[in-house]
């Protein structure tokens, strides 16, 4: 019979239909064999001689939007740029993934709104990013040079309250990204003054992996210096990580990372505060200057 490799990424629960994704040779509504099929870990999902039935959504065409604040400063042509995606993926509400700094930079960007800075700012409600990073991808790329180069700086909040967190901080030392797109040089200065702050409010943090994963990318590929924070999504605490920040050994930092449980009552509220504060920290620090960065 027809042989697939199926892809389930809804949980382990035997009464929900699996999502298979990738190339088939089997079409929507047939029911194949299953050879055995397993999770990640290595643990069951349904045993040999079950069977599955393939499910395959039809393609539709949606028109998303990107939602721009601009709050000027008495510089213009300077902008301290925060950005956040706005949309979750269709299988949950998307709450930590990423309500968390969609609501971290909406509050910053409100309490901030009373000021006239010296620097401009910028928030972005990204679009479609679980897409493809559509919505930032498409801004970046339809902006004018001369306004790409008004922007200081972008800084990136994806996922900044995970129930079973870490503190980490985009690394620009040693970035994934292929050849020839670098990380731009200022990016460093973004990277220390997260760093600074964890320390001065003696949280521990380490580095994620700038892979081009979020939203940031297009503006590095721009040469905009960039930066963001991240809790952690579906990789696994090590017993080191949990001595270190607590939370559950052998647990993802979001076990409902994209997921249905992926709602209000799944967050780490201790770490979206922590966070938080220092989304707002970093947008008034770069408000009154971002010589740091740019020289
Ligand atoms: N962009 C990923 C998502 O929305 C989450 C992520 C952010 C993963 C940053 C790694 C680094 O699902
Ligand atoms: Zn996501
Ligand atoms: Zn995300
Ligand atoms: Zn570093």
């Amino acid at each position: 019979g027809a042989e697939a490799v199926i892809i389930f990424n809804q949980g382990n629960d035997p009464t929900r239909e699996g999502l298979i994704v990738g190339t088939l040779g089997v079409d929507h509504g047939v029911t194949i064999p299953v050879v055995g099929a397993s999770f990640a870990d290595g643990s069951a999902l349904a045993a040999a001689g079950s069977t599955a039935h393939v499910l395959v959504l039809p393609s539709e065409t949606r028109t998303d939007y990107n939602v721009i604040a601009d709050l000027p400063g008495k510089n213009k042509n300077n902008i301290v740029f925060a950005g956040s995606h706005l949309d979750s993926v269709t299988d949950g509400p998307g709450i930590n993934d990423n309500g968390s700094g969609s609501a971290a930079i909406l509050e910053t960007a409100l309490t901030l709104a009373r000021s006239k800075p010296q620097n401009s700012l910028r928030f972005a409600f990204w679009g479609a990013e679980e897409e493809g990073l559509i919505g930032s991808t498409a801004y970046v790329e339809e902006l004018p040079q001369a306004e790409k180069d008004k922007i200081a700086l972008y800084l990136n909040y994806d996922m900044v309250g995970s129930p079973n967190y870490i503190f980490q901080v985009y690394d620009a030392d040693q970035s994934s990204f292929p050849a020839p797109v670098v990380v731009p040089e200022g990016s460093t200065a973004l990277e220390d003054l997260f760093e600074s702050y964890y320390t001065w409010k003696g949280q521990p943090y380490d580095d994620a992996e700038f892979s081009g994963r979020s939203d940031y990318q297009a503006f590095i590929e721009a040469g905009i210096a960039s930066g963001g924070l991240f809790t952690g999504a579906e990789v696994v605490k090590t017993e080191e990580q949990a001595a270190i920040w607590g939370g559950t050994a052998g647990a993802s930092f979001d076990p409902n990372y994209h997921q249905p449980g992926d709602t209000i009552d799944n967050l780490d509220l201790k770490a979206l505060e922590i966070n938080s504060d220092l989304i707002a920290f970093a947008q008034l620090t770069y408000a009154f200057s971002t010589e740091s960065v740019n020289g």
